[in-house]
């Protein structure tokens, strides 16, 4: 039996994906088991915030499938591409573009948030078609679900209204699709703010060892705990909170840090072991894995992702009424 197909991707605004992005690829990788997964990197949608300097999104992208990759997407089982390679999914943003209300637009959170970011004078038109390219990259897979971050929510709303919408004016061609929403946790960056890499505070996946253990080590802890057999207070440390996730032995390391039993110094040591223990696989494999390959599974990757999505595509236009 056809496997039910979902998609995810990943903008390439960065080179190297840290502690936290990693969690929603694990993710990916369980669930390609599963479904025929359709995985990508939506290297045109970095250019909402980087046109004026898109010379590192091409180098990105690559930098991200090697990642995906050495995460366990399986070549074999998933479809990797990158959005840029697959030009169908343009040419339904721009179909999709005629249908969109405006007032739609101006209501995503992320929208709002971008713009009061951005870093040049003007706002550029396709910040604001963000969310339709989205709905493009989706509906053109006609998928059964989207695995993503609660964060993407409103995306994925909007995506679903302009397949209502199309489907009302043209006839049925975008099945409704669900949400998979993974329950992977905020990570607490060194600092303790979330983890995010324009904060500073991020564990790279493809750092050394030496780097990881060297960031852990200055990482942020309980401020009154001074002496080791002061309490801590486990819930607002960096240290506590990356070891809950990476270490098997979390509850005695939380416990006595709590109760004045062992200082910051032996956590932080034993954190950065945990961390480095459970990327040690990540970073062997992601070593060996050359640009050549690279390149082939991406070309391999938009065959497979064209065959489908120009056959969604032949139909929205049919049902449009052009030929
Ligand atoms: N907006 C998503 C993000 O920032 C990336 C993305 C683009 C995406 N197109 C998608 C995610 C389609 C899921 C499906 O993370």
């Amino acid at each position: 039996m056809e496997r039910q197909r979902i998609l995810s991707g990943m903008q390439p605004t960065q080179p190297k994906l840290h502690l936290g992005n990693y969690e929603p690829i694990k993710s990916w990788v369980r669930l390609q088991e599963q479904y025929k997964l359709y995985t990508f990197v939506a290297d045109w949608h970095a250019l909402t915030t980087m046109a004026e300097n898109p010379g590192d999104i091409a180098a990105n992208s690559r930098e991200i499938v090697k990642d995906y990759l050495a995460a366990g997407i399986d070549p074999e089982r998933t479809t990797v591409f990158l959005q840029s390679h697959v030009p169908e999914h343009a040419e339904l943003h721009l179909l999709f573009s005629m249908i969109t209300p405006l007032g739609w637009l101006e209501r995503v959170p992320t929208y709002k948030e971008k713009k009061q970011n951005l870093q040049t004078e003007s706002e550029p038109y396709g910040l604001l078609g963000y969310p339709v390219l989205q709905a493009a990259d989706i509906l053109l897979y006609k998928p059964y679900g989207v695995p993503v971050g609660k964060d993407q929510a409103p995306h994925l709303e909007l995506s679903r209204e302009i397949a209502r919408r199309f489907n009302h004016l043209y006839g049925e061609v975008f099945p409704e699709f669900v949400n998979i929403l993974c329950d992977t946790p905020v990570l607490m960056g060194l600092d303790g703010r979330k983890m995010s890499k324009s904060y500073g505070n991020a564990i790279y996946l493809n750092e050394s060892e030496e780097e990881t253990a060297k960031k852990v080590m200055s990482a942020f802890t309980t401020p009154t705990k001074i002496r080791k057999t002061d309490p801590g207070d486990p819930e607002n440390c960096a240290v506590c909170n990356l070891l809950r996730v990476y270490s098997p032995n979390w509850e005695v390391q939380t416990d006595e840090c709590r109760r004045g039993l062992r200082g910051c110094v032996q956590n932080k040591r034993e954190c950065a072991e945990a961390i480095n223990e459970a990327l040690r696989p990540f970073r062997e494999r992601r070593r060996q894995i050359d640009d050549a390959t690279v390149e082939a599974i991406l070309r391999r990757g938009a065959e497979e992702a064209r065959d489908f999505a120009s056959r969604t595509l032949a139909e929205a236009k049919r049902a449009m009424g052009f030929r």
